[in-house]
């Protein structure tokens, strides 16, 4: 190994040559920014706190292009909520991917549901929406589609079949803020759009946060019940209404101080966005002819945002294990897909049997570091290294 532990946490991104995230780093050059807006929240009337989770609200709908923003505690909350919102109920089937993170099947579970499972395009490795209608079931209320690692879904051709079966679409886009489809911004096309900040998303605040957005405004009136212990507004304005509830409500709100620092990183979005698409290019520059990896391609209508760059490579677990070995710091996102996972391995979930893309990538994909802070040098390095250990 090459690299060493720089301190007591053997994770920490000083212990990478080339890490994954650099967060922190741009944390410290805006530390008197950071702390100036989280002094209200800090310092200031408690009554005040709501007016910080508006701002953040206000300024995230005009950057999403949708009129309703919830911010809530995570991506993994928004995602709950959403489906909440959308009317889930137990014994529904929601029909997502495999390929994502275990908040999209678990927030399905967590609503009394089951998740049906749809394999992946090849070239992008988001849902394929010709194979949707084939899983649509009688149970079947609603469809989550992922735009993985920031490349947009297809959502705008699952809407075609989201109407004709009269289902919902809930758009889990977590690591895809700032993403463009069609020329909009991601959830244009779902009835409801989920978003996470956490520290090392595209909008990085402190610790775990997420946001809800949707064009629709009873969605965002449920929403607010369900965010908010199961009280509507009008209640919590009403002193002599006492707890009124309306529904099982749940405390999800952001929190003041991570809503004063999002509202804050905002701003940084569209040169961070930028930084991201030009390592992407550095990385495609260098990689497309290599023997052996196989790169992501989009859609002309795509414009994926890059959270993470991942590629196909030959021989993925040794690569991996070589790169690591230099200090490069790449990653196994999502891996294995959710249907091969303990929790739900001997559930035989609908569609399990049929994710021939899903598995075939699960074995080949691998996570290069593509934070906005990474030199030149830093990606020209992982190259270096990619290319030897693809060709050992
Ligand atoms: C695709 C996807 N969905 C949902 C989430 C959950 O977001 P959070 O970690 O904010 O709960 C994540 C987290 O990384 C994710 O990658």
């Amino acid at each position: 190994m090459e690299h060493k532990s720089a301190s007591s946490h053997p994770s920490a991104s000083a212990a990478w040559k080339v890490p994954r995230s650099k967060a922190h780093l741009f944390n410290q050059e805006i530390e008197e920014k950071i702390l100036q807006a989280i002094r209200p929240a800090l310092f200031g009337d408690y009554w005040e706190y709501p007016s910080l989770l508006l701002e953040f609200e206000d300024k995230f709908s005009q950057f999403i292009g949708l009129e309703h923003v919830a911010a809530v505690q995570s991506g993994t909350a928004a995602l709950i909520l959403a489906l909440k919102a959308a009317g889930l109920q137990s014994g529904d089937e929601v029909i997502t991917v495999a390929n994502s993170d275990m908040s999209t099947t678990s927030a399905i579970v967590n609503c009394g549901a089951r998740p049906a499972f749809c394999d992946i395009l090849a070239s992008d490795y988001t849902i394929n929406p010709e194979l949707v209608e084939s899983l649509i079931s009688e149970r079947t209320r609603g469809l989550l589609p992922v735009d993985l690692y920031g490349h947009p879904a297809n959502i705008k051709q699952l809407q075609h079949v989201a109407r004709r079966h009269g289902l919902f679409i809930v758009e889990d886009a977590a690591l895809a803020t700032a993403s463009r489809d069609f020329g909009l911004p991601m959830g244009a096309f779902a009835d409801l759009v989920c978003f996470s900040t956490t520290s090392t998303k595209q909008i990085g605040g402190i610790g775990n946060g997420g946001m809800v957005a949707t064009a629709d405004l009873s969605l965002r009136e449920k929403l607010e019940l369900y965010r908010s212990y199961g009280l509507s507004p009008a209640i919590k304005q009403n002193p002599h209404a006492g707890s009124d509830q309306q529904v099982d409500g749940l405390n999800l709100k952001m929190t003041p101080v991570n809503a004063a620092v999002v509202t804050l990183k905002l701003a940084y979005l569209p040169a961070w966005t930028e930084r991201r698409k030009q390592i992407a290019r550095q990385y495609e520059t260098r990689l497309q002819d290599i023997e052996g990896i196989t790169l992501a391609s989009f859609r002309p209508e795509s414009e994926p945002v890059r959270r993470e760059f991942v590629l196909r490579v030959r021989n993925r677990d040794l690569v991996f294990d070589t790169l690591r070995e230099q200090g490069i710091q790449a990653a196994l996102n999502y891996f294995p897909p959710a249907h091969q996972r303990k929790v739900y391995r001997e559930q035989n979930l609908p569609g399990s049997k049929t994710l021939t893309i899903t598995e075939d990538i699960s074995r080949e994909i691998l996570s290069l570091p593509i934070d906005p802070l990474l030199t030149e040098d830093d990606i020209d390095c992982v190259c270096d290294h990619l290319i030897e250990a693809v060709q050992a």
